[in-house]
């Protein structure tokens, strides 16, 4: 197996299972045009995203990490026209680029993007005592998983389903010895996961168009 398999794998599922979508591929675009890094989720991904937020009937949904919207659209499409999608991004220069990208998708009415550290944005959702999510997409820097866990778990109830993007890193999470931070910052946040009795969590690894890597489900009771 290789690369090339994976993504000629990918691309047939892609062309199977989903329609060609203009504002998504216009986010991809426009993403590229400014220079931002192509390490949105791939389609097959995005879908699945939307997808699990359908499944979970999600009113309220919180993303950290939003580079260029991408993941924000497939989210938010999930919504009910009254739903609320809130994203949190750290460089203001990827938020304008995703809030054009949501604007350009109709969906300004219920995603916003909020632009600081996602700790700080977090700690003061906490302290605000903002109305909890329904669902969960972990996806900014990996090293602050541990931090971003124990916060988002304050802004969480029963039922509430998290997912963490990039949990696996071409395998290197699973090397006890690593010195990567990211790799230290994902080890932990399962440590976490592990040790908590009100989270019920699976992970899954993912080979494809992004490599491989993988996500981890949880669902909060
Ligand atoms: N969810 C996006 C990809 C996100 S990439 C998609 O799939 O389309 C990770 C993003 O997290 C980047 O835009 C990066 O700027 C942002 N980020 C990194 N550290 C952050 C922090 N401390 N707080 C908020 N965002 C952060
Ligand atoms: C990186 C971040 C991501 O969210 C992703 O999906 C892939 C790579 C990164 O920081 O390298
Ligand atoms: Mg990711």
């Amino acid at each position: 197996m290789n690369e090339q398999q994976w993504l000629a794998m990918d691309e047939y599922l892609c062309d199977r299972t989903q329609t060609p979508d203009a504002a998504l591929e216009a986010a991809l675009k426009s993403s590229a045009d400014e220079g931002l890094p192509a390490i949105n989720v791939a389609p097959n991904q995005g879908k699945l995203l939307q997808m699990l937020a359908q499944l979970r009937g999600a009113r309220r949904i919180l993303e950290l990490g939003t580079l260029g919207g991408y993941s924000t659209i497939w989210l938010a499409r999930a919504l009910p026209a009254d739903g609320t999608l809130i994203t949190l991004e750290a460089v203001e220069h990827h938020a304008s680029v995703a809030r054009k990208n949501i604007e350009r998708a109709g969906l300004s009415g219920v995603a916003s993007v909020i632009v600081g550290d996602a700790v700080d944005t977090l700690e003061s959702f906490v302290r605000d005592g903002i109305p909890p999510f329904d669902f969960i997409f972990l996806d900014a820097d990996k090293k602050s998983y541990p931090a971003y866990l124990r916060l988002v778990l304050r802004l969480s109830r029963p039922g509430t389903v998290i997912v963490a993007d990039n949990v696996i890193r071409s395998g290197r999470v699973a090397d006890v010895g690593s010195a990567d931070p990211d790799v230290i910052g994902v080890r932990k946040f399962f440590d976490m996961l592990a040790a908590d009795t009100h989270v019920t969590s699976t992970a899954i690894q993912t080979v494809g168009s992004k490599g491989w890597d993988g996500f981890s489900i949880s669902i909060v009771s």
